[in-house]
């Protein structure tokens, strides 16, 4: 690898399972230290035993909703006493919650907007203080250390998607709120950037079976998935004929938290075969 991420502490959402697990990963095997996150504190902690056995010790774990207004700040504030510094953030934590829209209720529009938009906007708020202060006392010291932020959106956000109106919505506007801070962190030397994926190989993509499979979300059951036609038909239409893995989507991630991206902001970087919707 002709980069080390060795000293840098990154906090890295959702990384319960999916993507954010295959994030995790990648930042601990190129020697970062992780702060991981989920709700689902069963996920999170087969991650951390998962990261564990693989040799990588510097991995710390903080189970809880992103969506309580509160937690943010205590995550990032945990972040800060677990690992001492904080370089990288990736908010990546999400799921899909659908509907046409004259079936979509006010609750289930601002809960797309609530994880997908105002979680990275309180969480990056969280960690501004952090992050302008120890810039400053950095420059004064005629340093220069680049720190990232990469925030996780969507084709469906960059193309739309019907049935999709909130998730949709949620991952374009995370994209202004990407750009803006670029503007805003620029002369902190934080690079801000977004990812969008396709379609990842991942509970939210899987086949919908007859077997319900998803996720229970402040007193709903949420089904995840998309009809299996729907994924025949995109796997089609994808230039690369697949749907991609998650190693192959943190990877995209990865570029965007190394120092290969250091002249790098306020971009989008499609990550999804070529497929667009
Ligand atoms: N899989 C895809 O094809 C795809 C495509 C485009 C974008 N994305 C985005 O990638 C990200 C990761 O998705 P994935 O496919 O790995 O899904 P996943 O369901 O496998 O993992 C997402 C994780 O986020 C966690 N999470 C959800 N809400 C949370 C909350 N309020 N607080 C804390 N944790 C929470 C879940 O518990 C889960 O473990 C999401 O933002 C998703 O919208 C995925």
């Amino acid at each position: 690898m002709s980069f080390t991420l060795n000293g840098k502490s990154a906090l890295v959402t959702g990384s319960g399972r999916g993507i954010g697990r295959a994030i995790a990963t990648r930042l601990a095997q190129a020697g970062a230290s992780v702060m991981i996150n989920d709700l689902d504190e069963t996920a999170l902690q087969e991650t951390e035993c998962l990261l564990l056995r693989a040799g990588y010790p510097k991995v710390k774990h903080i189970a809880g909703d992103l969506t309580d207004p509160a937690f943010p700040d205590k995550l990032v504030k945990g972040t800060l006493e677990a690992l001492g510094s904080l370089d990288i953030i990736v908010n990546n934590a999400g799921y899909s919650w659908d509907n046409v829209i004259q079936k979509t209720t006010d609750e289930q529009f601002q809960a797309m907007l609530d994880i997908h938009l105002i979680t990275p906007f309180r969480l990056l708020r969280a960690a501004s203080g952090f992050i302008r202060e120890t810039a400053k006392a950095e420059t004064a010291a005629g340093k220069r250390v680049m720190r990232k932020v990469v925030n996780i959106t969507s084709i469906a956000g960059t193309d739309g998607n019907p049935g999709q109106a909130g998730y949709s919505s949620g991952k374009a506007g995370v994209i202004g709120l990407t750009r803006t801070l670029s503007k805003e962190w620029g002369r902190s030397n934080v690079n801000v950037n977004a990812v969008g994926f396709g379609l990842i190989e991942t509970r939210l993509t899987q086949a919908l079976t007859s077997e319900d499979s998803g996720m229970d979300m402040h007193g709903h059951h949420i089904r995840l998935g998309v009809q299996q036609g729907m994924l025949d038909s995109i796997k089609h239409a994808c230039p690369l004929g697949r749907l991609g893995t998650p190693e192959e989507a943190a990877g995209a991630v990865l570029f965007f938290c190394s120092p290969l991206s250091d002249y790098v902001t306020g971009e989008v970087l499609i990550c999804g075969g070529g497929y667009h919707f």
